[in-house]
């Protein structure tokens, strides 16, 4: 195994920039502002509540994860985006209608001073989206980028951070396979010259973020750094990138349920998901090309889990379908229903329903916080290219090609907090327990 590395302390404020100030990232704003005056707790946040038990289970050392690994305080964090639309993060936050009016009491003035920059927008890839009022106008994709890069400047200079990271939280683009275009940084930065139309806005976020040395985390379904091109501006520049997509909701559920099956090696015949959702995504997602990226980033978790290959008597057949519907008076209160048939002993046959009233944005919120401080405590400490290890909060991570995603919630757990400990020095954990039951 590797030496664990040397990690640069998380010294001065961190700037976290989010493209996209919708509804995920207001209610992630809003809520690190609530939590630092002492209004909220960080629900949900591993870095924030976790705490990581270190040694034999005999040893008593079990310190919170903020504690253990040197990430930034929420008191460091600034923050910052790009978005189309021009409202402040009170304004955005209100017009998402996630959070009550009585949550923001006492944010207002916080939330009001952050101000979206304007956007690199092509209503190509989001057409359900209309009169933006600030959308860079540029000659090609290139300029486009050199605008992203010096808007980062001014944001670093102005708000005086010392580091930054950025998380994308903007509506889902249409779908569309990788291209020639997108197999290589040459490729790609003669794309950006050439006004490529195979180059999403996304894409050109994560081009200037990287170039900028800043840390990408993808939380949309796109394609935006999981393309040869940013794998290789990512090894070249030394900037950690992860994605896609936050697994939040439904497919949160997915795989928590899915490994338990499994693990007790019952069958699977069918699983039937769908989504009534009203928020803007929603109505993003109601156009077929965005709902496309979607469908493609929820339907791999199943197979990835279940290995119908490895088991194809119990998941070798298995109908799965995933819905996603815009109905507006659902507002961001999305309903969720799962219905999974299953068997078990003798092919006898089961189901189980689920019906999740969730908040997306509320199980988002805490993971673009998570993502932030760790992808800045993998760049301090000198780690570039796939984390891996942040596949836990992604619907769809991103992978090594030679091996396949690991999407069991618990094995992704384990991961990340086994390379918390690598990176400090400690003993993984293999829960092999034997050490208890040795004679003395
Ligand atoms: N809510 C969740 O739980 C959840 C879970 C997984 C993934 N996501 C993804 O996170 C993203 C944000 O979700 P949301 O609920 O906040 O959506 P939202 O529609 O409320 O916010 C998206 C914001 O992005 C802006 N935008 C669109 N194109 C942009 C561009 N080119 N540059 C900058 N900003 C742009 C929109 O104007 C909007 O304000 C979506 O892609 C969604 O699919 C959300």
């Amino acid at each position: 195994m590797t030496e664990p590395p040397q990690i640069a302390p998380a010294e001065g404020k961190l700037g976290i920039l989010t493209p996209g100030m919708g509804a995920v990232a207001t209610t992630f704003m809003a809520g690190v502002i609530a939590a630092r005056k002492g209004y909220a707790l960080p629900t949900g946040s591993l870095t924030q509540l976790s705490h990581i038990r270190l040694g034999k289970r005999d040893d008593g050392r079990n310190p919170l994860i903020k504690d253990f690994v040197p990430l930034a305080t929420l008191d460091d964090l600034e923050f910052g985006g790009w978005d189309p639309y021009s409202d402040d993060a009170y304004a955005a936050a209100m017009k998402a209608g996630v959070l009550e009016a009585r949550d923001v009491e006492g944010i207002g003035e916080e939330l009001r001073a952050i101000k979206p920059m304007s956007a690199v927008f092509n209503s190509r890839w989001v057409r359900n989206l209309h009169e933006t009022d600030q959308v860079k106008s540029a000659p090609n994709h290139m300029d486009s980028a050199e605008a992203l890069m010096e808007d980062i400047d001014r944001y670093r200079a102005e708000k005086k951070v010392d580091r930054l990271v950025a998380v994308y939280c903007g509506s889902t683009e249409a779908y569309e396979e990788p291209s020639d275009v997108h197999m290589s940084l040459d490729t790609f930065e003669q794309g950006l010259k050439d006004n490529d139309e195979a180059i999403t806005p996304s894409q050109i976020y994560a081009y200037a973020c990287l170039k900028m040395g800043v840390p990408f985390a993808n939380g949309a379904p796109n394609l935006t750094v999981d393309i040869p091109a940013m794998l290789e501006l990512s090894a070249q520049e030394g900037v950690p990138i992860s994605g896609k997509d936050f697994k939040t909701g439904q497919t949160l559920m997915k795989t928590m349920i899915a490994p338990g099956l499994k693990a007790r090696m019952l069958g699977i015949n069918g699983w039937f998901s769908t989504n009534i959702l009203g928020n803007r995504d929603g109505e993003v997602l109601d156009d077929p090309d965005s709902f496309r990226s979607k469908e493609v980033s929820k339907l791999g978790v199943l197979e990835h889990i279940l290995q119908p290959d490895v088991y194809p008597d119990l998941y070798g057949d298995i109908y799965h379908k995933v819905r996603i519907n815009y109905y507006p008076p659902k507002g961001d209160d999305k309903e969720g229903w799962d219905h999974i048939d299953i068997f078990g002993w003798l092919g006898y046959r089961m189901q189980i329903k689920v019906d999740f009233l969730c908040k997306d944005s509320i199980l988002a919120a805490p993971i673009v916080l998570d993502l932030a401080l760790f992808m800045d405590l993998a760049a301090r400490a000198g780690w570039s290219g796939i984390q891996e290890w942040l596949s836990f909060y992604f619907k769809s991570p991103q992978h090594a090609e030679t091996v396949y995603p690991e999407n069991d919630l618990f094995i992704q757990l384990t991961k990340l907090k086994n390379n918390l400990r690598h990176m400090m020095g400690e003993d993984l954990i293999t829960h092999l327990g034997t050490e208890y039951y040795d004679e003395a």
